[in-house]
C-alpha cells in the first residue's frame, strides 16, 4: 500500500497545502506532506484566502510552511501528485535516473471532465478548488484502500 504523499503545486501556497490537509483529515496515519515546483514563497504559511476557505470546512492549514521540491523527493514518496501539467513536467525534468517513483496528476482521481487543478490565487475561486480537491483525494482514499 503506498504510505507516503507528496502534493505538488506552483506556489506551495495555495493547492498543494490544501490537498495536504485534506488528504490528512481523511488519512491521519499517513506520511503528507507538499511542495511548490517554484521557490518563491518558500517558508511562508499558506495564502490567507486559502487558509480561511480551507478552516470553514474543517481544514487546518496554519502550521504548514512552503518549500520548493527537489530532486531527493523522489526518493522520499511512494507517489507524487501535480496539481496541473506544467507542475508535472517541472518535476519530471527533476527525475533522477533509475527511479521509478509514479508521478500523477490529483485529478487523475477525479471527475473525467477535470485535468487540473484551478489556481485559486488567479482564479480567486477558492471553494471551488476545495470541491474538487475533496472529490479527487476520497477518489485518492478509495483507491489506496482497494476501494
Ligand atoms: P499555488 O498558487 O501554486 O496553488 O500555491 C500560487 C500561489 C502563488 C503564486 C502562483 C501560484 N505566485 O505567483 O506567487
Amino acid at each position: 500500500m503506498t504510505t507516503t504523499i507528496l502534493f505538488v503545486c506552483l506556489g506551495n501556497i495555495c493547492r498543494s497545502p490544501a490537498a495536504e490537509a485534506v488528504l490528512r483529515h481523511h488519512a491521519p496515519d499517513l506520511r503528507i506532506d507538499s511542495a511548490g515546483t517554484s521557490g518563491w514563497h518558500v517558508g511562508e504559511p499558506p495564502y490567507g484566502p486559502m487558509q480561511q476557505a480551507g478552516a470553514r470546512r474543517g481544514y487546518d492549514l496554519s502550521p504548514l510552511r512552503a518549500r520548493q521540491f527537489a530532486a531527493q523527493d523522489f526518493d522520499r514518496f511512494d507517489l507524487i501528485l501535480a496539481m496541473d501539467a506544467d507542475n508535472l513536467r517541472t518535476i519530471e525534468a527533476l527525475r533522477p535516473a533509475g527511479r521509478d517513483t509514479p508521478v500523477r496528476l490529483l485529478t487523475d482521481y477525479g471527475p473525467e471532465r477535470a485535468d487540473h487543478v484551478p489556481d485559486p490565487y488567479y482564479t480567486r475561486d477558492f471553494d471551488g478548488t476545495l470541491d474538487l480537491i475533496e472529490t479527487c483525494v476520497a477518489g485518492l482514499c478509495a483507491d489506496l484502500t482497494g476501494a
